[in-house]
């Protein structure tokens, strides 16, 4: 009879030999030796590889042609002390079956091969060593992000990936539509008047189906954030959070930007801007401890051949308080250093990705807060202060700049309303949201932050595309 299969992770751990154990994975390497070949089984389980001891005879010369890189096989047999260095055990093979053999023109040969080189072979590329790894970071940071929110009470919801409004009013919305004749139409202009009644409350017509035009009978786009309808959550349930795919088109072709990314949005009843702050260094902290806790063996390859010093770096980064500064402080930083910068700073513009890395890389040399930004640069919903600032905040931090966007939201429906007639948006789109404010409005806060960037700050991945499955970027849409 068969052994039940086994994942090499788990045979790895054992503590004792195994008389007859079944394996099954993809073949890194063979080598032949006098009386045995010593093929390298990895099933994605691990980073490490199982190696199996294969007697000459077993398959006979034809047989282990078809033992080659690349082709997935099953093998039965003994786990046995290993005599080799480098590993503890081993398999004899008692019984080996090629489940699907790869030929000479398997496209992974080499041992190392080019980030630019795999990102062609998306497809692939999971079963080198480096996305491997990558993608069990990637899995078990999932993990982290939920066990976090889940201890401190947070409840996990699901926004739409299909909306009507722009949060960031950014203009980066993809349209959403059925490709039919009158499925069709340009970017959605959904907060324009013409998508909604000018009655601010309920509109008896919004429940009239598709006449409209369109699936939806108004502009439908991919969500560029849940915060809004988290919003609406979090001032029913208290502290709620999401973590999904979001949507920008966005077309600036850079390594920290990706046209679908996953955004974890955390949004919390009565909590004030600080209370914000300190969320987001407990939940990054928290996710980089579990990463080097449980990725422990994964990481230790992103410290040898990516970035050195990756596993000090990170351990440091939770033994101390992180830097919070507001905006005008970072403005006087930045134009008091001597560095030279494409872009003056200047009180009043967005702070530039190469001010960010100034900051974090060479000022603070970890990561720092930047608070209370001036209106004029951000959205309609932050909390608006005296002085003409908001209470919004950004978390920098070094090799990947912006990590995390938030602000406390503003509550006090007047300022709320001459804040979007400024900006010229119609608040009848908006009644939805505004009848959060208008029965039991209460202070509350969020944030937002990259889960691509999260990965590549704990990998020191240098390109976004390099820490997610199949990248989608300008231009980029084959697998
Ligand atoms: O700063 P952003 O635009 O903030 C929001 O969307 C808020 N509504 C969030 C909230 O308060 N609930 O985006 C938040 C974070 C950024 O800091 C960045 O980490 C990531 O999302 N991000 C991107 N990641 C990859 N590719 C892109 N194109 C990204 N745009 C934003
Ligand atoms: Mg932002």
């Amino acid at each position: 009879m068969k052994p039940a299969p086994i994942l090499i992770a788990s045979l790895l751990k054992s503590e004792s030999p195994l008389p007859s154990v079944l394996v099954r994975g993809w073949v890194k390497t063979r080598r032949d030796a006098k009386g045995f070949s010593f093929v390298e089984l990895n099933d994605g389980s691990s980073l490490a590889s199982l190696q199996i001891i294969v007697p000459e005879g077993l398959l006979g010369a034809e047989g282990l042609k078809d033992v080659s890189t690349g082709a997935a096989l099953e093998a039965e047999g003994e786990l046995a002390a290993s005599q080799g260095k480098g590993q503890k055990w081993e398999l004899a093979a008692r019984r080996l079956n090629v489940l699907g053999p790869a030929g000479p023109d398997y496209p992974l040969q080499k041992k190392r091969h080019s980030d630019e080189f795999l990102r062609e072979k998306a497809h692939l590329r999971a079963r080198t060593n480096k996305f491997g790894a990558v993608f069990r970071l990637r899995s078990l940071c999932s993990y982290a992000v939920h066990t976090f929110f889940r201890d401190r009470g947070f409840l996990y919801v699901h926004t739409p990936i299909i909306t009507g409004n722009d949060c960031e009013g950014a203009g980066e919305l993809f349209s959403v539509t059925t490709g039919r004749p009158g499925g069709e139409g340009g970017c959605p202009k959904p907060d324009s008047a013409g998508a909604a009644s000018a009655n601010a409350s309920a509109p008896a017509d919004r429940k009239g189906g598709a006449a409209g035009g369109g699936f939806f009978g108004k502009p439908a786009g991919l969500t560029v954030s849940g915060q809004l309808e988290a919003e609406l959550l979090a001032l029913a349930l208290g502290r709620v959070y999401t973590f999904g795919p979001t949507f920008r088109a966005e077309n600036s072709n850079t390594p920290r930007h990706a046209a679908e990314f996953w955004m974890i949005e955390p949004e919390a009843a009565f909590f004030d801007l600080d209370d914000d702050m300190d969320l987001a260094e407990d939940f990054v902290k928290s996710v980089v401890s579990t990463a080097l806790r449980e990725g422990a063996e994964d990481l230790a390859l992103f410290d040898s051949f990516v970035e050195p010093g990756l596993v000090s770096r990170l351990e440091e980064l939770l033994t101390a308080g992180w830097a919070r500064i507001r905006y005008s402080e970072a403005v006087e930083i930045l134009s008091s250093s001597k560095a030279s910068f494409d872009y003056k700073p200047e009180y009043g513009s967005d702070l530039q990705t190469e001010h960010e890395r100034f900051l974090c890389d060479v000022h603070f040399k970890g990561p720092v807060f930047v608070s209370r930004y001036p209106a004029s640069i951000k959205p309609f919903y932050m909390r608006q202060e005296e002085g003409g600032t908001v209470g919004a905040m950004d978390l920098l931090v070094p090799k990947v700049g912006e990590l995390v966007g938030g602000s406390q939201r503003e509550e006090r429906m007047p300022l709320l309303l001459a804040r979007m007639k400024e900006l010229g948006l119609d608040p009848a789109a908006y009644w939805w949201y505004l009848d959060s404010r208008r029965w039991g409005g209460a202070p509350h806060s969020g944030f937002g932050l990259g889960f691509e960037r999260l990965l590549m700050f704990l990998t020191g991945v240098s390109n976004i595309r390099d820490v997610i499955p199949f990248p989608r970027t300008p231009g980029n849409l084959e697998f």
